[in-house]
């Protein structure tokens, strides 16, 4: 008999479901065993219902085909088939919230990709190499909540992952940010399936995609939080300013960075001393050995021409930051472009590294 846990995936037919469905195929720790999607899927064995619209490079896994999708919108049926949820899920934020709660109240802790909770004061929005102390916010969460097992963890938005760990590591090392520009280049499998027209996206640039400015502006602050009284107060800093455009790219977010020490000039680092801190980056998820966290989270390259979407997003199973083209700013201090693997970092692999944290600190016994 399998020793793995029951995992369920709510919203398995969408862009980001489906890679949960694929990346958990051979996992060790966790075995979909419940799938959920809109009533308009539900009913359906789930190789039915994602007909014509598997976009993943590779079979449907043997064991998830055959599962009959239910509807994600009715959490009690879940209720013994899995030991706990990612959600995948889109729909208004309001809707979201309240699922994700429901699941919760019924004891299922939920892993979420959704923005619906990142900003729930109690709810831990995890990078785990960053914070993986905003999981002792969990217990006040269940505590306010009155919940038993349930509980609920989001993962941050998928463009600002491609930049986080670099600017935490600086800060880390003792270097504080004061300010940042940033413009993303953003893959088009980040607006879900069917997303944005083809028309709309060969042969163009789209400037504008509803909400990620915002998004990208504020969601570091809380990542780089700190747990106080039960809940994370957000850092101060770094003040950002972004632009979020998308682009003709299958899979991979760009983002084009340049940034400003909060330091008197003789103290900030140098280009090598920078390099140096991004390549020797480890955090716990390396030290807990955690299944899908990669080796080398920063990969520094040198090429004047990387990192490029096609050539360096599955580096480190896609769950690496690639960093190039690292040089002075003569508006701020440096610049850099940086490159993560959207729909793997950024969604799906990063909310199973999620899950593997959780699990290796016992929130799912
Ligand atoms: N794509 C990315 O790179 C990315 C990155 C980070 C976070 N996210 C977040 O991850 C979530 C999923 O994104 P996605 O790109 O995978 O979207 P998607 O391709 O549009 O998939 C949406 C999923 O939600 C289900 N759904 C839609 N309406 C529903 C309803 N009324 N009741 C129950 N289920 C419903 C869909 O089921 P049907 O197939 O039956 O319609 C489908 O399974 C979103 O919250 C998104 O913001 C996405």
């Amino acid at each position: 008999m399998s020793e793995k846990i029951k995992v369920g995936v709510l919203g398995a037919t969408g862009m980001v479901g489906q890679r949960y469905i694929k990346l958990l195929e051979n996992h060790p720790w966790f075995e979909v065993t419940y799938v959920a999607a809109s009533p308009r899927s539900a009913g359906k064995p789930y190789s039915e219902a994602v007909k014509n619209r598997w976009l993943i490079g590779a079979d449907i896994p043997a064991n998830v085909a055959p599962l009959i999708v239910e509807d994600a919108n009715d959490e009690k049926k879940a209720v013994g088939k899995c030991q706990f949820v990612f959600s995948a899920l889109e729909m208004g934020k309001d809707e979201i919230k309240a699922l994700e709660a429901a699941y919760a109240a019924e004891g299922i802790p939920v892993v979420s990709n959704a923005s619906a909770n990142r900003w729930t004061e109690d709810v831990p929005m995890l990078v785990p190499e960053i914070n993986y102390s905003h999981l002792d916010v969990i217990a006040e969460q269940k505590k306010h909540h009155g919940w038993d097992k349930g509980f609920i963890a989001v993962k941050p938005n998928c463009s600002l992952q491609t930049y986080m760990m670099p600017i935490h590591a600086l800060i880390q090392a003792g270097y504080p940010i004061k300010r940042m520009i940033v413009t993303t280049l953003q893959a088009t499998s980040g607006a879900g399936y069917p997303g944005v027209s083809s028309f709309d996206m060969i042969d163009n640039i789209v400037p504008f995609i509803g909400g990620e400015e915002e998004k990208t502006e504020k969601e570091c602050l809380k990542i780089l939080g700190t747990v106080k009284d039960g809940k994370i107060e957000n850092a101060a800093g770094p003040l950002v300013s972004s632009t979020c455009t998308r682009v003709p790219v299958v899979d991979g977010h760009t983002a084009c960075v340049s940034l400003e020490f909060d330091l008197p000039e003789d103290k900030k680092p140098s280009l090598e001393e920078i390099e140096k801190i991004w390549t020797s980056y480890t955090s716990v998820p390396q030290e807990l050995k955690l299944p899908s966290a990669p080796e080398h989270p920063i990969v520094v390259r040198h090429e004047e021409n990387r990192p490029q979407p096609r050539r360096d997003r599955e580096t480190e199973k896609g769950m690496a930051c690639v960093i190039g083209r690292l040089r002075p700013c003569n508006v701020f201090d440096i610049k850099f472009v940086a490159l993560s693997h959207n729909t793997k970092r950024g969604a799906a692999l990063g909310g199973i590294l999620n899950a593997e944290l959780l699990k290796a600190k016992g929130f799912f016994n």
